[in-house]
């Protein structure tokens, strides 16, 4: 079994994080008044494609972690690729995402827009998917995986639909 003993939980260092990137963005916002939005706008990207790139990536390695027999060196190494791979990049990248994602909202004065309410309904979902995942890498760790490599090809392809909906909605705001 890989020793993932070292990783503390994430939820105060999630807290943590969020609460820094608040402090920071009130003093952006204090320096660059209104010019701020843009490079927040910036940030939410950068969040976005790092979250995104971690979604696509993390049910692919599960594809190839079926292959791989329990107590296997590959099945370990797929275990801290997965485990590093969700607490490093997915989960930071996605409080991140929502934090700047709702305070540009709030800025633009966005939450009365039909688009945004689509938007926000998908990206909850694309939330589920990422709490899915995490407990899927936890029952890898534990070599109690029983979702077979057909299932993980599908899962595979969900965050993919949900990002191309969701990046529609934002960039022509269709209603
Ligand atoms: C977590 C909740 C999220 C909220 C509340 C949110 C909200 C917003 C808002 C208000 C904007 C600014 C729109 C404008 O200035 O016209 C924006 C921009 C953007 N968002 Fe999000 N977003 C979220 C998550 C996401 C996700 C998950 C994706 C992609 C998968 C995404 C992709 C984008 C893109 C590409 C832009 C730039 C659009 C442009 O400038 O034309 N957002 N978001």
């Amino acid at each position: 079994m890989a020793d993932l003993s070292h990783q503390s939980a994430p939820g105060p260092r999630a807290a943590i994080a969020i609460v820094a990137t608040l402090g920071l963005l009130a003093a952006a916002w204090a320096v660059l008044g209104d010019g701020v939005y843009l490079w927040v706008k910036a940030a939410h990207i950068i969040a976005v494609i790092s979250w995104m790139a971690g979604m696509l990536y993390l049910p692919r390695l599960f594809i190839y972690h079926c292959d791989a027999p329990p107590g296997s060196p590959q099945s370990e190494t797929f275990k801290v690729m997965e485990q590093r791979l969700l607490t490093v990049i997915i989960n930071p990248a996605m409080a991140l995402t929502w934090v700047f994602g709702l305070w540009l909202a709030w800025q633009a004065g966005f939450f009365s827009s039909g688009w945004l309410h689509a938007k926000l309904a998908l990206v909850v979902a694309m939330s589920g998917v990422h709490g899915f995942f995490s407990a899927s890498v936890r029952r890898f760790a534990q070599d109690a995986n029983t979702t077979s490599q057909r299932t993980w090809r599908m899962w595979n392809e969900v965050p993919t639909v949900l990002m191309i909906a969701i990046v529609l909605l934002v960039v022509l705001k269709p209603f």
